[in-house]
């Protein structure tokens, strides 16, 4: 009896405790809830081990590694090896970056129960944050929003070249169709008043992220190309309630996470349509002074002809006046190209065709303009607007942007500060006032992530 328990003390004084030793793939995630060793694969790669925490931890857990096979499983008491490296764990995300030629061995030791996930990637990290990649909003309007993830793709795009040299369509700038990547994106949005005890006590994780309850319900989903930085997700989103501020993480394949963004939804009597996913204007996705239509939000299916079929002509038509110029054989800038010109033209086009409804806000002066129903609308192929609105003016900087890219020959022309730029554009939001310091405005951008927009950038 006595032999007996002392054995036991001698156990469980003496023997430390052995967890089984978990191998874990390459380019794999692995989900814990306790203490484990976890084996490494040797590769001649760089390899990058991440650790993400899903849980608030009650105690701080330690992630320990080694790449010496020789050292076994590494202890704290190993930290002053050069082949032991500890995983600082920041917001809920830890990784390290190196090799193991020979394989190691990672321990996690947490005190009492919490879910966290092991990844190792032979490229980047599985788990980080998008670092200055946050998602964009769109628009919102009184219960909607339309919001848009970090590029997860790029694109690549092929210079034209003479004679051949062949501009996109009227109908839509880029050929891709699909991207080639299939990441899932998923949304935490939250209102930001609410969203601070959940927000602060939780990791930043994607995985603890994805335990957070989303207000409103994503009821479209697509991949798009907005601009030619790349392929992002858009998430339509209704259910909010007017008026409030939201807080916005979007998580990537459940490893990645951008955020946070902030975003207000505008007040009840807001009553402009957002409209968005149009191949000839991409870039538009924000609230217009339309009708509302008769279900959903504005897209290429059922936005008004007379709208669509002059402005898909007026690039038609500028397209082929472009290309009386030797385009690729005769230069008029050593910087531009008519490529640029069209890419810079339609996105001017786009931004002052779709006039932008706005809402005055307490902390912001924007380039707003209150139009009422006598108003003769921005473009004229707009119908007359049925109650008024108020409109967030295009940055001017988009009129110098397609001045500046197109040949003179053109004719293209912005009004100046000094000439009534002001009743149709935002000036001095980006650029000075004067327009010759670059950035010099105030806020020297057109919007950002604290859901502000200063103008219409497109
Ligand atoms: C272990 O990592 C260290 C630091 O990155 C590196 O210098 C060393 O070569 C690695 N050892 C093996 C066996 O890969
Ligand atoms: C796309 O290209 C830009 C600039 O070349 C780069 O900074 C960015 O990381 C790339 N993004 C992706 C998802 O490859
Ligand atoms: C010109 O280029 C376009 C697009 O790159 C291609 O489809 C077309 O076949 C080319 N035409 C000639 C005559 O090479
Ligand atoms: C989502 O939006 C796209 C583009 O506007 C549209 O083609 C598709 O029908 C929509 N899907 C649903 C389920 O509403
Ligand atoms: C939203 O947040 C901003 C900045 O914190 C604050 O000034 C504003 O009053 C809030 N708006 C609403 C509707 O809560
Ligand atoms: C995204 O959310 C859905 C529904 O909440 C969930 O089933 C899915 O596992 C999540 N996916 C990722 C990659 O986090
Ligand atoms: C485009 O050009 C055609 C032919 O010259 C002309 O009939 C049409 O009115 C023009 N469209 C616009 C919107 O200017």
């Amino acid at each position: 009896m006595l032999r007996y328990s002392l054995l036991c003390l001698a156990q469980a004084f003496f023997l430390p405790i052995i967890h089984a030793q978990q191998q874990i793939a390459l380019n794999s995630v692995l989900p814990f809830s306790s203490s484990s060793v976890v084996s490494i694969p040797a590769s001649s790669n760089s390899l990058a081990i991440s650790v993400a925490l899903c849980s608030s931890p009650s105690n701080q857990p330690h992630f320990l590694f080694t790449n010496n096979t020789k050292i076994g499983t590494p202890t704290e008491a190993d930290l002053g090896n050069p082949d032991v490296f500890e995983i600082v764990v920041t917001d809920g995300i830890g990784n390290w970056m190196g090799y193991a030629t020979n394989g190691g061995l990672l321990a996690a030791t947490v005190v009492g129960s919490v879910a966290y996930e092991i990844a190792v990637s032979t490229s980047d990290p599985i788990h980080q944050y998008l670092i200055q990649q946050y998602p964009l909003l769109g628009d919102s309007t009184s219960n909607q929003v339309l919001l848009f993830s970090p590029v997860f793709q790029n694109i690549s795009t092929v210079t034209p070249s003479y004679p051949n040299y062949s501009l996109p369509s009227s109908q839509s700038p880029f050929s891709s169709p699909l991207p080639s990547l299939n990441p899932r994106f998923n949304l935490t949005l939250v209102p930001t008043s609410t969203s601070s005890p959940a927000l602060t006590s939780l990791p930043r994780s994607a995985c603890a992220l994805a335990t957070i309850k989303s207000t409103g319900t994503v009821v479209n989903q697509t991949y798009w190309l907005k601009d030619q930085a790349g392929w992002r997700s858009r998430l339509f989103i209704e259910g909010l309630t007017p008026q409030t501020n939201y807080t916005v993480y979007i998580t990537q394949d459940g490893t990645k996470v951008s955020g946070p963004m902030y975003f207000v939804t505008k007040s009840a009597g807001f009553n402009c349509p957002l409209v968005n996913s149009l191949p000839y204007c991409p870039s538009v996705s924000w609230a217009v002074p339309l009708p509302q239509p008769p279900q959903g939000i504005y897209d290429a299916s059922n936005l008004p002809p007379t709208i669509s079929d002059p402005l898909q002509q007026y690039i038609a038509n500028f397209t082929a006046m472009l290309l009386t110029f030797a385009c690729g054989r005769d230069i008029y800038s050593p910087m531009q190209t008519c490529a640029d010109c069209q890419r810079e033209y339609r996105h001017w086009l786009c931004t002052v065709s779709f006039p932008r409804c706005g809402e005055p806000s307490s902390s912001t002066q924007a380039a707003l303009i209150q139009r009422d129903t006598t108003s003769s609308p921005r473009n004229v192929n707009f119908p007359q607007a049925q109650s008024a609105y108020t409109e967030l003016l295009p940055c001017l900087e988009t009129c110098y942007a397609t001045v500046r890219a197109c040949p003179s020959f053109l004719g293209l022309q912005c009004p100046t500060n000094q000439f009534n730029a002001r009743a149709s554009y935002g000036v001095g939001y980006i650029d000075s006032a004067d327009g010759y310091k670059e950035g010099g405005g105030s806020p020297g951008a057109a919007h950002d992530r604290y859901g502000n927009f200063w103008c219409n950038d497109g």
